[in-house]
């Protein structure tokens, strides 16, 4: 298991290039498999949690291989089981999302509950209320999601989610896209991913019109075709490192970021005192001469997103003022919170929402990354931390983070990878 040891204090100037989006390119890969076609999916991040899908579907009988740097095809030729198993859905939760594919492809799916998460019980009834509506006959048993397609195929259907769900609405989404009729999905999540999702779709012949709005039509259809797709830019990636430049007293310029896709966080960027930069390639940030604490509630897109929560608020720890951070979308998100008050953060929690006084200066230490977001808030806390931090247990950072410390090094930032023998021991 690897750890990073980072001395803080550098500015990070320079470019970026920002990586394809690992909630995205999930996904992409779970469609890939309702056709026998070929999929050849561009821009993939090569990431741990890319690689536990890979072997999600080998399970199922179906090549995902790399074919060049970040790109990836997938040929679903035959589904040789049904069965996503305990030991893959465990490792990784957006797992569930071959739920729906594999009905709508194949007519019987068996898929392990997750389980419980770092960051909460995130359970997955609404995906399987969702399936329901369109006429899956769903079991639970020992353990696992059993899922048929009735003897009449799936039907279209409307429904609307009682509550916003991103993998809830990919699943309902790729399900209906092969099920008789009209489906209408009402409260969709509104998440880039979801509209990646739909353009791939509707390349590989479905026909989904409204994915980015609350409200998703989808004409079924009887088979889909191999395409080729470009996987869009991970938005989390650049907000974090947008973060990462106005925290160091930097300016980086982060080549392919989409500035509509993370417009509420630039905007609070902005009022902490940043400069943002959008220009034909991406989106430059530079920070200001002041940082001054800002509050933030995360909301589903277009809000802002609880995947940068960690992140912003590892920044406020040493804003001037306070700054009142609110988690409405997980319980138990603020993991990092304890790790960040060893390295001197002044953070008070309360029920949903976390005050933060900024300090004049965090202190390095050995801190425990728990889970991808936390992680990624640590590294940031180190590079701005007087003296050494070591990052443990990075394996989450390499789940949603491709090659982050080379990103950073060579944008200035005194960062090396260590293999930790004692944890490996
Ligand atoms: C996705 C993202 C994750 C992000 C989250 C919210 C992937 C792989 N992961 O997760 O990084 O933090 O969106 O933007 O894309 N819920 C239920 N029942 C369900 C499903 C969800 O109650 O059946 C609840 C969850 O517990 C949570 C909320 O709905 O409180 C939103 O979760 P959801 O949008 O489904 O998150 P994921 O799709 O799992």
């Amino acid at each position: 298991m690897d750890r990073l040891r980072i001395q803080g204090g550098n500015k990070l100037i320079g470019k970026i290039q920002i990586s394809g989006a690992k909630n995205a390119a999930l996904k992409l890969m779970a469609a890939a498999i309702m056709t026998d076609g070929k999929v050849t999916l561009n821009n993939t991040p090569r990431l741990a949690d890319i690689k536990t899908m890979r072997e999600l579907l080998a399970g199922l009988g179906v090549s995902a291989e790399w074919s060049g740097d970040n790109q990836m095809k997938i040929h679903a030729q035959n589904i040789m089981s049904e069965t996503a198993p305990y030991d893959i859905v465990r490792k990784m939760r957006a797992s569930i999302t071959v739920l729906g594919p594999l009905l709508a492809r194949h007519g019987h799916a068996r898929v392990s509950l997750p389980g419980g998460c770092a960051i909460g019980a995130r359970p997955v009834d609404l995906h399987i209320e969702a399936l329901k509506a369109l006429g899956a006959e769903i079991a639970l048993e020992e353990g696992y999601v059993d899922a048929r397609v009735p003897p009449g195929g799936l039907t279209g259907a409307k429904y609307t989610f009682p509550k916003v769900t991103v993998g809830g609405t990919e699943n309902m989404m790729m399900a209906a896209v092969l099920a008789k009729g009209t489906t209408i999905i009402g409260n969709a999540a509104r998440e880039p991913d979801v509209a990646d999702l739909a353009a791939m779709l509707n390349c590989m012949g479905a026909k989904i019109e409204g994915a980015g709005t609350d409200t998703i039509t989808i004409t079924g259809v009887e088979k889909l075709n191999g395409c080729t797709h470009t996987v869009v830019a991970d938005r989390i990636e650049a907000g974090t490192l947008a973060v990462a430049a106005v925290m160091t007293g930097g300016d980086l310029d982060l080549i392919g970021a989409r500035e509509d896709l993370i417009a509420m966080p630039l905007d609070i960027l902005r009022r902490a005192g940043a400069f943002i930069e959008p220009h034909a390639n991406g989106v430059r940030v530079k920070a200001g001469d002041y940082l001054q604490g800002v509050d933030i509630m995360t909301e589903p897109f277009p809000g802002f997103p609880t995947d940068l929560q960690a992140q912003f608020m590892t920044m406020m720890t040493i804003a001037s003022g306070a700054s009142m951070i609110t988690e409405t979308i997980f319980e138990n998100r603020f993991m990092h919170v304890p790790e960040l008050h060893r390295m001197g953060a002044d953070i008070t929690i309360h029920h949903a929402s976390a005050l933060v006084r900024g300090v004049k200066k965090l202190k390095g230490a050995p801190v425990m990354a728990t889970d991808l977001r936390a992680s990624v808030s640590l590294v940031l806390a180190g590079l701005v931390a007087e003296g050494e931090t070591t990052v443990n247990r990075i394996y989450h950072l390499d789940r949603g983070y491709e090659a982050v410390d080379k990103k950073l090094s060579a944008c200035g930032a005194q960062i090396i990878r260590e293999k930790d023998e004692a944890i490996a021991a």
